[in-house]
């Protein structure tokens, strides 16, 4: 049987329900240092307290009886299993509205896996400006400057703010992130993409597909994980190619090596199996499955349109809750760059930082004993506060609940 997160395993000696319900109980009244509360203690819990920023919160409805399991213990190179590969294929890029000469596959390890795979096969040839604004991004900056030595033109900005977009050289491949998951700030638009570039854009989409509108003509290569926005699994990156990748990919010779699973070319030609369901290496049927019914969730829904209104819906319940209250701030200031998805906030107090972390901790593990939200702390490295997901699978009504858990928070762990 699955263990609850709450549950002892063995060898564990961890609080049992019996005890931490206890603890409930004294926080309606007072707080751990014996202070009067003011508030008392929402009558209402989120009816979904999934609010992680990944893997993040299953569509509405989802349950483990709705994964049709006819491919399982199957080959995945059966009929049965490439058909369900490229009906994959085909209808998440039918959902993402992607250009009809564009290729979308599905790799291995996840959006890493992707982004990974675009920035070892095609850098090099053209110069390289890479844009970063939190930590993923950074990670990417850290891949092509010390691990593939490239003399690249770094702009960053900090937690909260955007890099200069402006002023890029054409004929600069560029990598950036489109939604900084750790920072909640994303790009406004693509407009700072010019339409006649020459060299590519490779973008890092994970946490904005499916939940912005991203400008495809203007990214030469796109990547996402099935666990982000739709609420699938882990394990699985899907790689969108623009022709002009492709033809970059036929083309470039940087006499690099490459490990298998990045491989997209023989012979100077694209395999184009992995564009029609022959995965490079064994796929997680099951993740695949999963995904299958997330789309028949989201297009059942309303498709792209509906996901971006249903994003927008909750990162507005949200930021009516944060401009109410008096303790929690955006972590940035400007709306035009601030993400739907992952809102990220921070204390309005920021006098004492190891005091804040403190706070979050508390806050974090209080809400989660409670059941009112799941893994809402801000990313290590980003500054002290909480960070909500927004995507199209969280319901706007669990937002609207979750806000008075947060202010009873704030005020139990003074
Ligand atoms: C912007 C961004 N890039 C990359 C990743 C890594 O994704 P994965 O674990 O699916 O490889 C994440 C995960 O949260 C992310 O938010």
């Amino acid at each position: 049987m699955p263990q609850s997160p709450l549950e002892t395993s063995a060898g564990h000696a961890v609080p049992t329900r019996r005890v931490l319900s206890a603890r409930r109980v004294e926080l309606t009244d007072t707080t751990a240092a014996g202070a009067t509360l003011r508030r008392p203690k929402p009558a209402t819990l989120p009816a979904r307290p999934h609010f992680s920023s990944g893997p993040c919160a299953k569509p509405p409805g989802w349950s483990p009886s709705r994964i049709d399991t006819r491919s399982l213990g199957r080959s995945h190179r059966s009929a049965l299993g490439k058909a369900r590969l490229q009906e994959t294929i085909e209808r998440t890029k039918a959902l993402l509205q992607l250009p009809a000469d564009y290729r979308l596959g599905i790799v291995p390890a996840s959006d890493t896996g992707a982004v990974e795979m675009a920035l070892w096969a095609l850098l090099g040839p053209k110069p390289v400006t890479m844009l970063a604004w939190e930590s993923f991004g950074a990670g990417w900056v850290t891949d092509v400057s010390k691990q593939l030595k490239l003399k690249a033109e770094v702009r960053t900005a900090d937690y909260g703010q955007i890099a200069e977009l402006g002023g890029i050289d054409p004929a600069s491949d560029v990598v950036f992130t489109w939604n900084g998951t750790t920072s909640g700030v994303r790009v406004p638009n693509a407009d700072w993409i010019a339409e006649d570039r020459t060299g590519l854009t490779i973008c890092d989409a994970t946490s904005a597909a499916f939940a912005q509108r991203i400008d495809w003509p203007k990214i030469d290569v796109g990547t996402f994980s099935w666990q982000k926005a739709l609420g699938g699994e882990g394990g699985h990156g899907m790689l969108v190619l623009s022709p002009r990748a492709v033809e970059r990919l036929k083309q470039a010779q940087t006499n690099r090596p490459l490990p298998k699973i990045f491989r997209l070319t023989k012979g100077g030609a694209l395999i184009e199996g992995v564009f029609k369901g022959e995965t490079i290496n064994t796929p997680s049927m099951l993740a695949v499955e999963d995904w299958l019914v997330a789309l028949d969730w989201a297009e059942r829904v309303g498709g792209l349109d509906a996901l971006i209104a249903r994003a927008d819906a909750n990162a507005g319940a949200l930021d009516r809750w944060v401009a109410a209250s008096d303790w929690i701030q955006h972590l940035t200031g400007d709306p035009a760059i601030r993400s739907n998805t992952s809102v990220c906030l921070q204390f309005a107090d920021r006098a004492d930082e190891e005091a804040n972390k403190a706070r979050q901790k508390a806050i974090v593990k209080l809400l989660e004993v409670e059941d009112a939200a799941y893994d809402i702390g801000a990313y290590r490295d980003a500054p002290p506060g909480i960070r909500i997901w927004c995507g199209a699978t969280v319901d706007t009504g669990d937002i609207e609940k979750l806000g008075p858990w947060l202010d009873w928070a704030w005020e139990a762990t003074a």
